[in-house]
């Protein structure tokens, strides 16, 4: 995965859900803003909706054509842009390259779950993404054969999710 991710750090997850929750918890902090868009997994907008602001992690979600026109939904304190592209069940596409320029101008880090389009058809890390997360359960794997998740990351987030990664390996069985 991370070769065909073109990663600088692949990890694997006992599932996509849980690359993403993993992925949304790690990233956020309480106080933070993060912007979801509207076309993202059931589940992982639920977790956002349910879990993450009882955190104090405050969720709007973003159309889901979205573009440069994201920086009207930007606050001082946005922290994570979540992207789907192409999103699930609708189909709609983000401008990734107009939402990336305007997220590493800010410091914001953007996640992209690239389930529906796979690193065989859309390679976000050429388009500015810092982190694409992965429901390996699905094509990649030729489907229902395995239950497994992905998150690859860019050269800026490598050491900070190696540090991350070894604290969850700690809890793994020997
Ligand atoms: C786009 C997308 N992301 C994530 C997931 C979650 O993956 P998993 O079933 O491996 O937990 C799915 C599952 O349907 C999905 O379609």
């Amino acid at each position: 995965m991370q070769e065909l991710e073109g990663s600088a750090l692949t990890r694997a997850f006992p599932s996509g859900i849980s690359a993403i929750i993993n992925t949304l918890l790690t990233y956020t902090s309480s106080g933070d803003h993060a912007l979801i868009c509207d076309n993202v997994y059931g589940p992982t907008a639920s977790f956002c909706n349910k879990i993450l602001r009882k955190y104090d992690v405050a969720i709007d979600f973003i159309p889901p054509d979205i573009g440069s026109n994201i920086v009207e939904y930007l606050q001082p304190n946005t922290r994570l842009i979540y992207l789907e592209s192409p999103g699930s069940n609708t189909f709609e596409l983000q401008d990734i390259p107009a939402i990336t320029k305007e997220a590493t101008k800010r410091d914001i880090i953007t996640v992209l779950d690239n389930t529906w389009a796979t690193p065989l058809f859309l390679n976000p890390f050429a388009l500015g993404v810092d982190i694409v997360v992965q429901s390996v359960t699905k094509y990649i794997s030729g489907h229902s054969d395995v239950l497994l998740g992905t998150v690859s990351v860019n050269q800026r987030y490598a050491e900070e999710s190696d540090t991350f990664y070894q604290v969850m390996e700690t809890f793994a069985p020997p």
